[in-house]
């Protein structure tokens, strides 16, 4: 069966010592935790000091974002070559945040999606609609579009890794979780999609996340929904007992 992924998306936020701090928190609040996968995702200056001090520990350590080309001259970029060398398993592709401010198109996702899978780095791939697109009814094409496209040309046999996070944009940072039966809906339609796309085991296999809003109050609830496979946490993951809740639902 599907293993649940709790992951923290840390965006741009804490320093040095605040890193140190909420990881060895973290490390103590989850001691034990064995039927779910936990991963951190702190931002690109910390990777390793965070791989480092999570080395005997399960949290595993992701990045948010990556080039779309293994080396060369792109300055300011990260390859995933590299970060899978400082020790990160999973990377953070297409979020809201990267597609609304700094214009990430499908095209240039997917091109990262590539990338990473060839550094053997595991892609979340992040889906979701705006509110006026959920008001206008398309909540469906936008997320089949930023499939389609995210995962354009990709073989069955490239999936094993791959992660889907459903992440309505009216969610993020807003405190208005989607109901835990709006997050089912979708993640049906998407588990439905990927099994027309690769095939049924691919869709029984493949982790689909919530996100947006998602609290040590209202996990349960979201993680009772059977294609809910774990949460993409923001603000709370920079709460160590917060998270640690998160990590421990109970469905
Ligand atoms: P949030 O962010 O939990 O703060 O809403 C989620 C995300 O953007 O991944």
């Amino acid at each position: 069966m599907r293993r649940p992924i709790l992951a923290g998306n840390w965006k741009m936020n804490l320093l040095r010592r605040e890193v140190e701090r909420l990881l060895d928190e973290l490390r103590a609040a989850v001691a034990g935790v064995a039927d779910r996968e936990v991963l951190v995702c702190p931002p690109f200056p910390y990777l390793a000091q965070a791989a480092a001090i999570l080395e005997a520990s399960p949290i595993q350590v992701g990045a948010q974002d990556c080039c779309w080309e293994l080396r060369g001259a792109f300055t300011g970029e990260v390859s995933p070559a590299m970060l899978k060398d400082v020790g990160c398993t999973r990377v953070i592709l297409g979020h809201s945040e990267r597609r609304q401010l700094l214009g990430e198109t499908d095209e240039r996702i997917h091109a990262k999606l590539r990338c990473a899978v060839k550094a053997g780095l595991n892609p979340i791939l992040c889906v979701g609609e705006t509110l006026e697109e959920r008001q206008a009814d398309r909540t469906w094409d936008v997320i089949r579009r930023q499939l389609e496209r995210g995962l354009l040309g990709l073989e069955a046999a490239e999936t094993a890794g791959l992660v889907i996070a459903y992440e309505p944009v009216w969610a993020i940072g807003t405190g208005q979780t989607a109901t835990p039966a709006q997050a089912q809906h979708v993640h049906r339609r998407i588990r439905s999609w990927l099994e027309k796309r690769f095939g049924p085991g691919v869709s029984a296999s493949t982790r689909i996340l919530y996100g947006g809003s998602v609290n040590a109050g209202n996990v349960d609830v979201l993680m009772a929904e059977p294609d809910v496979d774990g949460g993409l946490v923001g603000g709370a993951s920079l709460r160590a007992a917060d998270f640690a809740r998160i990590v421990r639902f109970e469905a």
